[in-house]
């Protein structure tokens, strides 16, 4: 047992063996989940809680699914229809809901930090299920796994990312996981779209597509937040088509044999091209999906274990 930590919170500050745990254990998972079985008795009597103050599809529902095939009671709550409209604050919402005696706390929100803070006021374990800009673990384990599954490592690989890492949680656990196992990582992007000093962690900056594009294995595309803008970063989304787009004639600067990643939500025809989003043989996206599924089964497990837990 290599992950001795109470809650996931984030990727980076993990080490390679406690990744490459959770990478193992989500693959054995991975066929399990295919078959529609579950093992009910690993999670029995423990109380999973979907706590999301911002939309999900994927990592709501493969939370679900992921505690429901282990045997946890999972209880999704509607934060719109919540007391958090009457004013009731993250950290009395959060009391509430440790009073109920949950064992493991799902939280999604658009401040940076927020999974952090609530991991010191409950008895729970945390899971940062994205948060603000900051980190989205989870997503970058599952797209480990899926590169992993896929080309037989992670180590020595050139891990393009493309687009709007500016307002990316993907992007930054995807560099630290990426560069703690020994990738190359590039990120590429707009100036006005890359953060400050982003070069500190461990990559190589591009403002060019195809240059980016060069010589890589992954590709792995990121969603335009317009959503987390608060100006006008891109001249309209025709133009941002054109030069961070991923097209066939982009992707054909990468290795022949690159795959291309997306975490989802698609905006097709904006950073993405359909033709390329479904190309059977080169796109994985559906596949992160399903190993979405897997990974959180692993993070459940895990967790709920608690082996020699040193609390981080
Ligand atoms: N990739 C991802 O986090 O998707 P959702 O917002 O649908 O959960």
């Amino acid at each position: 047992m290599f992950y001795r930590r109470k809650h996931l919170l984030a990727i980076e500050g993990l080490h390679p063996p406690e990744i490459g745990h959770l990478l193992e254990l989500a693959d054995s998972y991975v066929l399990l989940n295919r078959s529609g079985k579950t093992q009910r008795d690993l999670l029995r009597g423990r109380t999973l809680i979907n706590l999301f103050f911002e939309d999900s599809t994927r990592t709501r529902t493969s939370f679900e699914l992921a505690g429901k095939r282990l045997g946890a009671d999972v209880i999704n709550m509607s934060v719109s229809t919540s007391s958090v409209n009457k004013g009731e604050t993250l950290l009395d919402t959060a009391a509430t809901l440790n009073a109920m005696q949950c064992d493991l706390l799902v939280v999604r929100h658009n401040q940076s930090g927020a999974p952090n803070l609530l991991a010191r006021k409950v008895d729970a374990s945390v899971i940062n299920a994205g948060d603000g800009t900051h980190e989205h673990p989870t997503q970058a384990l599952l797209d480990a796994l899926t590169i992993k599954r896929r080309k037989g490592r992670i180590e020595g690989l050139t891990v393009a990312i493309c687009g709007d890492v500016l307002h990316s949680r993907v992007a930054r656990s995807n560099i630290h996981l990426l560069t703690t196992m020994g990738s190359q990582v590039r990120v590429a992007g707009p100036p006005t779209l890359m953060p400050a000093e982003v070069a500190k962690f461990g990559v190589t900056v591009f403002h060019d597509m195809k240059e980016g594009l060069a010589g890589a294995d992954i590709v792995m595309m990121l969603r335009l937040q317009k959503e987390r803008m608060t100006s006008s970063l891109v001249p309209s989304e025709r133009e941002y088509f054109r030069f961070w787009g991923l097209d066939a004639e982009k992707l054909a600067f990468a290795k022949p044999d690159a795959l291309v990643m997306h975490p989802g939500p698609m905006n097709r025809g904006v950073e993405i091209d359909s033709a390329v989003a479904d190309d059977p043989v080169r796109s994985v996206i559906k596949e992160q999906v399903e190993m979405g599924v897997a990974v959180r089964m692993a993070v459940l497990d895990t967790l709920s274990r608690g082996d020699g837990r040193n609390d981080a």
